[in-house]
């Protein structure tokens, strides 16, 4: 297991569309060793999920782990460390909130962007069994900013208002304390 470096925004490889990954390939020793490389990279980089394009590797793989507790946007649920081969994303309502978002591609920034809050996910596990998870809230927003990096999409191509897009610094000397996440 080891550490990638994680590439950030202006890499051509986060401006493509992943490649799907064939069902028989997913339970390999090689995409286990690569989820393997994926957990440590996530955790040594302190974030809640990493695309496989991240670490340069334009695959359609993506893992999030969400801690859950309090937040600034109140009580937050947990998500296990889950790895999803192949996500698709289908939304159940498409009203939407928005949530500051950052992103370990673009270090140092923060911005406020909109998206549905009740999707559906069917995806493939890490063994290669079909999966799906229903999601609201905060989490519908995390694995739709996740599953954008499997398209070539980065959470700033959503921004609406350019005047909320933030350096993360600035932003956190805004919040109150006991609210940050
Ligand atoms: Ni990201």
């Amino acid at each position: 297991m080891s550490i990638h470096p994680i590439i950030k925004m202006g890499h051509p490889t986060l401006r493509q569309v992943a490649k799907t990954v064939a069902p028989a390939d997913i339970d390999s020793a090689q995409m286990h060793s690569l989820i393997a490389d994926m957990i440590d990279t996530l955790h040594d980089a302190g974030g809640i999920g990493l695309a496989a394009p991240q670490i340069n590797q334009p695959i359609q793989l993506a893992i999030i782990e969400v801690p859950g507790g309090p937040s600034r946007y109140g009580e937050i649920e947990p998500i296990p460390l889950t790895v999803f081969f192949n996500p698709v994303l289908t939304v159940i309502d498409p009203e939407e909130a928005g949530y500051w978002e950052g992103c370990l591609s673009v270090p140092g920034l923060r911005g406020f962007v909109y998206r549905p809050q009740h999707v559906r996910v069917d995806y493939m596990d890490a063994s290669g069994t079909d999966a799906t998870l229903e999601l609201q809230g905060f989490l519908a927003t995390v694995v739709q900013h996740e599953f954008d990096h499997l398209a070539g999409r980065l959470y700033v191509d959503h921004i609406r208002d350019m005047t909320q897009l933030v350096f993360e610094d600035e932003w956190l000397a805004q919040q109150t304390p006991d609210l940050v996440d």
